[in-house]
């Protein structure tokens, strides 16, 4: 959470840094802000989105450094946004990250007459650099004493421009006379050479560029980018809709090109994930299964208290960004123990580096907040462990009427409440679905297994109550025309996703139905969880809200 840019350039980079910084905004966008070197260090921030940044922006530089913020110690107020400087005003720093001691460097440094602006941890960093000369040897010693995770970018009164890495990621570009330090490759689009900084490393960009570790000078090699893949182009209303709307392409693309993963020559398997990426845990390990028994998915953050057989196992981390830090938490107790695998979207990621095989979902980059064809890819790429998928079997799958779905979320968007109901792989795809409506319509919408409706859920059907029921499965079809009289019982108003015509044929003039293709049973689940986030999509553009940027939230959490 939390993007981070510098830009050192011969050529005035006033514009330029606003629209890196807005390429980063999906990492969090509660405040944002600007240090650029002029006769000396200046600061512009605000509250709120980058375009307030911009418009207070009214000068050109040619170096400077910007942020963009989730917060998580102090609130998202004007003195809390970075960059934060050194008390002598000759260095400034932007910060992603923790750093857990904070509390007691902020003591330690207040005895010494040390004034304090803000609430945040990052403002430690800044006040650590006391030297007048920046070096090396001084940055180093700043981060020896910094607990915790940081990317920082740092500029100084001279006019260099440096950045140190641990835990958190960190990438730096050339392009001919331009030098570009910042938290995710989609700020490079036109570098002409790339580097990933490794934990314990930094770059100083001074007269020339240098790289270092923590002792000595060291060599890195450019690595070679298909920019494509990274690119940022925005060709819809908003990003939400144009990645749920590529998914089609993507698979078509992807069952081009299927990665396969043995799963049966070992004797457990453990697959990872936090929200949507657990959810599509939970789908792996229900499919999964088929092959393997002893098939086991876990939030990652909960790994300590569960028992893992790590004895011949493998262990599958699922993430888009490949940078969430629960999910990191649970590959490094897992590391030298068992076969590590990472199902991801960003193959420069820290999951990437640090695990023993790579399942790229070849996504391509997926900017808005809430995960659509992401969670999608995931799910075929799993699917495809099982048997070699068709792309003939997938043609129908995206076949939804985007109308009906457009006029139910009508129906739908002025409810305090939403009730998912299913059974088996459908309840797992109704949290998903649930999960969806929450996070950017702001609906208390909640995923119920049928069959403990009755055992609680039920008494908060009534009259106002719409319930999404749905039913992939031909074998719970009996049980699902229970489930609907149970509710209909209660007054509740019924939606129902399935591709069982007899089951839309009992429902009433007051009840709404979505018929799902007529498929394979195993990917009318995909049909519902790509409609669940059209459904969603729609209902939160009905309540006037912006999908891409959810509040709360930022896309890649790399906090605890
Ligand atoms: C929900 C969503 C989140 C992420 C979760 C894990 O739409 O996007 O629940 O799925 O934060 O993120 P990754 O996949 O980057 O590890």
């Amino acid at each position: 959470m939390c993007g981070i840019i510098g830009i050192k350039s011969c050529v005035d980079i006033s514009t330029k840094i606003i629209e890196k910084l807005k390429i980063l905004e999906y990492r969090g966008y509660d405040s944002a802000g600007v240090s650029y070197l002029k006769d000396k260090l200046y600061c512009k921030k605000s509250v709120g989105k980058v375009d307030k940044l911009a418009k207070k922006i009214d000068c050109h530089f040619d170096i400077g450094i910007a942020h963009t913020r989730w917060a998580t110690h102090g609130k998202p107020t004007l003195h809390n946004c970075h960059p934060f400087l050194s008390s002598d005003k000759n260095v400034a720093i932007v910060h992603n990250g923790i750093i857990s001691n904070y509390i007691q460097i902020k003591n330690e440094l207040s005895n010494k007459n040390v004034v304090f602006d803000s609430e945040t941890d990052s403002e430690v960093i800044a006040k650590l650099f006391d030297n007048k000369t920046l070096t090396i040897d001084s940055i180093r010693k700043v981060c020896q004493k910094l607990n915790g995770s940081y990317a920082i970018v740092g500029l100084t009164a001279t006019g260099i421009l440096f950045g140190a890495k641990k835990g958190s990621p960190l990438y730096f570009a050339q392009n001919k006379d331009e030098f570009l330090i910042a938290s995710d490759i989609a700020c490079f689009e036109d570098a002409d050479s790339f580097f990933t900084l490794q934990d314990g490393e930094y770059v100083i960009v001074d007269k020339k560029v240098q790289f270092f570790d923590d002792e000595k000078i060291i060599e890195k090699i450019s690595t070679q980018l298909d920019f494509d893949k990274y690119k940022y182009a925005k060709t819809h209303e908003n990003f939400m809709i144009q990645e749920i709307l590529q998914t089609p392409t993507l698979v078509k693309r992807y069952l081009l090109n299927q990665q396969k993963l043995n799963i049966n020559k070992y004797k457990n398997v453990y697959l990872f994930g936090c929200g949507s990426a657990y959810h599509c845990a939970k789908i792996g390990e229900h499919y999964l299964r088929q092959l393997n028994k002893n098939c086991k998915a876990i939030v990652a953050s909960e790994i300590g208290e569960e028992k893992c057989d790590f004895d011949n196992a493998l262990c599958i981390f699922l993430s888009q960004s490949g940078e969430t830090i629960d999910t990191l938490n649970a590959l490094s107790l897992c590391k030298g123990k068992a076969t590590t695998v990472a199902l991801i979207n960003n193959e420069f990621s820290t999951l990437a580096r640090e695990c023993d095989i790579i399942v790229p979902i070849n996504a391509q980059k997926e900017f808005s907040v809430a995960s659509t064809k992401a969670v999608t890819m995931m799910i075929v790429a799993m699917l495809c462990w099982i048997k070699e998928q068709s792309y003939n079997d997938y043609k129908k799958v995206f076949n939804i009427n985007e109308n009906v779905l457009k006029e139910l979320a009508n129906k739908l968007y002025n409810n305090e409440s939403l009730f998912f109901v299913g059974k088996g792989i459908d309840h797992i795809i109704n949290c998903e679905g649930a999960l969806k409506v929450k996070e950017i319509a702001y609906i208390n919408a909640n995923a119920y297994l049928s069959g403990e409706l009755k055992h609680g859920p039920l008494a908060l059907i009534d009259e106002k109550a719409y319930v999404i029921v749905s039913c992939s499965q031909k074998r719970f079809v009996d049980k699902t025309k229970s489930t609907i009289c149970e509710i209909k019982a209660r007054g509740g108003k019924i939606v129902l996703f399935t591709p069982f015509l007899s089951l839309i044929e009992a429902l009433d003039n007051e009840d709404y139905s979505v018929l799902l293709p007529n498929i394979t049973s195993e990917l009318v689940p995909i049909s519902a969880l790509y409609s669940y986030q059209l459904l969603s999509y729609y209902i939160c553009k009905n309540r006037g809200l912006n999908p891409d940027f959810p509040r709360n939230l930022a896309k890649s959490v790399t906090v605890e």
